[in-house]
């Protein structure tokens, strides 16, 4: 609030600024100051936005040290574990099958660690903070980032499919690596609830599907898993919100509201959606070649 006095004197201007006034001009003013002090206290309003938002991630991250370091140590004693099981079969002359299949939780589990490290980083670093952004065709993007996913997950029985309803590839400002993130992230999420460990053999599946309108794009990414239990929806986009998975950070998708957010753009979950399981829908400002 900026308050225009015709009072002179610091009295009423104290008055006034003791009531709640952010910042007082005295008439007759110039509009160009109005506007002039207006731009700082915006500058202000975002720096304390700015600030509050860090001190809450920094709370957060703190209250939350020793379970991460927790979780962190599990994959680690795999990892020691199952590197010593391999060095004794290199020494007893065990066969190249069974020194790669004692390799095998060493590499898922240093992957999985470094994985969790990414994300305790990226949360830690905040989401707004310098993003690259370029205008994008969507489809030809997904097709292009989407694809490592899809062999890996071929190898897993889980199909990746990219579905674009719309028949135009539309643009969209992203910066293509954080938005990465904020796939990946989705796409693990729901391999992780679909994936039991191969003894389901029932066909399994994950769908990316865009649409657009006018103003917005909108990508959904969904499954055939079991879906999202109601309880956890409320705060299943704050930190460390988890379910009962055993490695989880509980910050992957903080870190993905926070970017998407950060990319002008909304999220939105349902628990059960019409492909059987849980669903994210990103909408995102639709961006025109005019603005590029
Ligand atoms: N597609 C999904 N199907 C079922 N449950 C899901 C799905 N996506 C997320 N969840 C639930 O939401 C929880 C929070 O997900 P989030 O990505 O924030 O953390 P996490 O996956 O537990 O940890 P991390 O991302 O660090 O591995 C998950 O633990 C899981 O219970
Ligand atoms: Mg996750």
């Amino acid at each position: 609030m900026i308050l225009a006095t015709a009072k002179s004197g610091g009295d009423a201007v104290a008055e006034g600024l003791e009531v709640g006034a952010n910042d007082y001009l005295a008439k007759p003013f110039e509009i160009r100051e109005l506007k002039a002090r207006v731009s700082a206290q915006l500058r202000t309003r975002r720096l304390e936005r700015r600030l509050s938002e860090r001190e809450s991630r920094l709370a957060a991250i703190g209250q939350m040290t020793s379970a991460i370091v927790h979780d962190l140590k599990n994959p680690l004693s795999s990892i020691i574990g199952f590197a010593e099981l391999t060095r004794q079969d290199v020494l007893i002359g065990k066969g190249s099958e069974m020194v790669t299949q004692d390799l095998e939780p060493v590499i898922s589990e240093a992957n999985r660690l470094s994985h969790m490290i990414a994300e305790v980083l990226d949360f830690a670093r905040g989401s707004s903070s310098d993003l690259n952004l370029m205008p994008t065709e969507l489809s030809v993007y997904l097709e292009t980032v989407c694809l490592p996913m899809k062999q890996k997950l071929a190898a897993m029985g889980i199909e990746l499919i990219l579905r674009n309803e719309s028949g135009v590839d539309p643009l969209v400002n992203i910066d293509n690596d954080r938005m990465l993130r904020v796939i990946e992230n989705l796409v693990r999420n729901a391999q992780e609830a679909i994936w039991t460990g191969g003894q389901d053999t029932r066909d399994k599946h994950i769908w990316i599907t865009t649409r657009c309108d006018a103003s917005s794009v909108y990508m959904r990414i969904a499954d055939d898993g079991p879906g999202i239990s109601p309880e956890l929806i409320p705060t299943i986009f704050d930190a460390f919100a988890s379910g009962k998975k055993r490695s989880g950070t509980g910050l992957g998708l903080a870190t993905v509201r926070n970017l998407v957010i950060a990319h002008g753009g909304e999220i939105t979950v349902e628990a059960k959606g019409a492909e059987g399981g849980a669903a994210f829908v990103l909408k995102l400002p639709r961006t025109t070649n005019a603005q590029q």
